[in-house]
């Protein structure tokens, strides 16, 4: 289809009117309908990009064939994800889905048979491959600069901020989790895509719930709210012998902000991602050594018209190619996240 123009409908308009916003600047792709069951949202979208077609319910919109759809984004709470999901790709359309994947593995595990089976497109939104230190950081592994990676370490640790969106974040039948399958799935991705997308074979982890305990104490929520962890920290293992340490919270006294990063060792050099200013600005830098003097590589800029993941998937379906955060990685990932809210449950090391 690459002489044809995209045809899309974005379903989830709190963090997805962000899809909106990069999809109607993109002259390959055109956001046809708009879809929440806040009524205000679906107006407020719909009348900034003057989109005509407006829906409170997702099935309606997937029975009007008028639309000509080819595919969907989902930006919804994360029990939503596999049914949306689902429905959109029998029904035949290519699916790009926020992070996590799902809130649960099973419901991972359908949406990639699902994918598999009828041919379509599922890509799951880790935007932060797609950043330019990433892309940087990711070239320079492909040189070899690193040499082999034996060793990654990443989080992101936030002092203060459960998110609270529609209200399902910290409610773990809702969202299947705290920070760790909320911010966590992003650094976890990102540090196993830069290690070359290992194995995942085994996990130790421990979730911890004190401040959540506390303002279930102190603030007397509606049943559900705050009954997810506030801190989880965990070692991956890998089939090739390598191994990656996850840390994550919403709430902790940390001295920062808000603090990520990733670290990849390899037996030729190093390498970081990590955020500045406790904001979303990142730097990346590649430790290693000239001759016998150890030196840091840092780039002096970025391209600033890099495609992000939005654009990768309008390209991927116009060109017929597997994205990148396929749901092939989105279900590795869930692996590892399950895994990790396995062995803390029972204390123990788990397979995945
Ligand atoms: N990639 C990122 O960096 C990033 C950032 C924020 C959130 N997210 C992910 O995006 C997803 C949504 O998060 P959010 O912050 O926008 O949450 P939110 O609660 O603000 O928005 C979810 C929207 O879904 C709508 N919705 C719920 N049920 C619906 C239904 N049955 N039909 C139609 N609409 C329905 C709600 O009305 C709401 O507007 C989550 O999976 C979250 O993890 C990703």
């Amino acid at each position: 289809m690459a002489d044809r123009i995209v045809r899309i409908a974005t379903v989830g308009l709190g963090v997805g009117k962000g899809h909106v916003r990069r999809l109607a600047a993109d002259p390959r792709a055109e956001v046809v309908a708009v879809c929440d069951s806040l009524p205000g949202r679906v107006k407020a979208v719909a009348d900034e990009h003057g989109i005509e077609h407006r829906y409170a319910d997702y099935d309606e919109m997937l029975r009007d064939k008028s639309l000509k759809l080819d595919a969907v984004t989902l930006a919804l709470p994360n029990y939503l994800h596999e049914p949306f999901t689902v429905k959109a790709l029998k029904r035949g359309l290519h699916v790009l889905c926020e992070k996590p994947m799902a809130h649960e593995l099973k419901s991972a595990r359908r949406m990639l048979d699902t994918s598999v089976r009828t041919g379509k497109t599922l890509m799951i939104r880790f935007n932060y491959r797609f950043s330019p230190q990433a892309r940087y950081l990711k070239q320079m592994i492909d040189q070899g600069v690193v040499g082999k990676v034996y060793y990654g370490r990443t989080g992101w640790l936030r002092r203060k901020g459960i998110p609270m969106g529609t209200g399902w974040f910290s409610d773990k039948k809702l969202s299947g989790g705290g920070p760790l399958i909320d911010l966590a799935v992003h650094r976890i991705d990102l540090a196993w895509y830069l290690m070359g997308k290992p194995e995942p074979v085994a996990v130790s982890a421990l979730t911890f719930d004190h401040l959540m305990r506390r303002l279930r104490r102190e603030k007397k929520p509606r049943k559900g709210l705050f009954t997810v962890e506030d801190l989880a920290v965990g070692l991956i293992r890998f089939g090739d012998g390598s191994a990656l340490a996850v840390e994550a919270s919403w709430d902790t006294y940390a001295e920062d902000r808000e603090r990520m990063w990733t670290h990849v060792f390899g037996d030729r050099g190093g390498l970081l991602h990590e955020n500045v200013g406790g904001g979303y600005e990142f730097r990346a830098k590649v430790v290693t050594d000239s001759g016998e003097f150890p030196v840091d590589i840092t780039p002096a800029s970025y391209p600033g018209n890099l495609e992000n993941e939005i654009d990768h998937f309008v390209r991927s379906i116009l060109e017929g190619f597997e994205p990148e955060g396929s749901a092939k990685d989105g279900f590795a990932v869930q692996r590892m996240l399950d895994g990790m809210y396995r062995s803390a449950a029972q204390g123990r090391e788990v397979k995945v």
